[in-house]
C-alpha cells in the first residue's frame, strides 16, 4: 500500500485525493492519511503530491508511517475533493522535523 508521510504535514495540498480511484484518503487538521487496507496500490497519487509526501510502504522511510496512516484512517473523515490548503503551505514544503507538528 501507499502511505502519506511527514512532508504532508502543514502543507496538505490535497491534489492526491482527486485522483484516487478508491477514495481511500482521510483528512485531519494539518495532515492526510491513506487507509493502507483500502489502497489498491495503483500509484497514481504519488506523482500528484507537490510536497512529495506519498510513498509505497515497502520503502523504509514510509514503513514507519504505515501505522499512523492506519490509525488515523479509522478516526478521521473521508476526503475526496480538494479543499483549501493552509495559507502558508508553501513555506512548510520540504521542511524537516515536522513529525511532531501533526495535529491528531
Ligand atoms: Fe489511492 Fe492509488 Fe494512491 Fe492507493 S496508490 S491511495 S489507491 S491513488
Ligand atoms: Fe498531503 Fe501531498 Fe496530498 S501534501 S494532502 S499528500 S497532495
Amino acid at each position: 500500500a501507499y502511505v502519506v508521510t511527514e512532508n504532508c504535514i502543514k502543507c496538505k495540498f490535497m491534489d492526491c485525493v482527486e485522483v484516487c480511484p478508491v477514495d481511500c484518503f482521510y483528512e485531519g487538521e494539518n495532515f492526510l492519511v491513506i487507509n493502507p487496507d483500502e489502497c489498491i496500490d495503483c500509484g497514481v497519487c504519488e506523482p500528484e503530491c507537490p510536497a512529495e509526501a506519498i510513498f509505497p510502504d515497502s520503502e523504509e522511510k514510509a514503513a514507519e508511517w504505515a501505522e499512523t496512516n492506519r490509525t488515523y484512517a479509522e478516526q478521521w473523515p473521508n476526503i475526496t475533493r480538494k479543499g483549501e490548503s493552509p495559507a502558508d503551505a508553501d513555506e512548510w514544503k520540504g521542511k524537516p522535523g515536522k513529525a511532531e507538528l501533526l495535529s491528531p
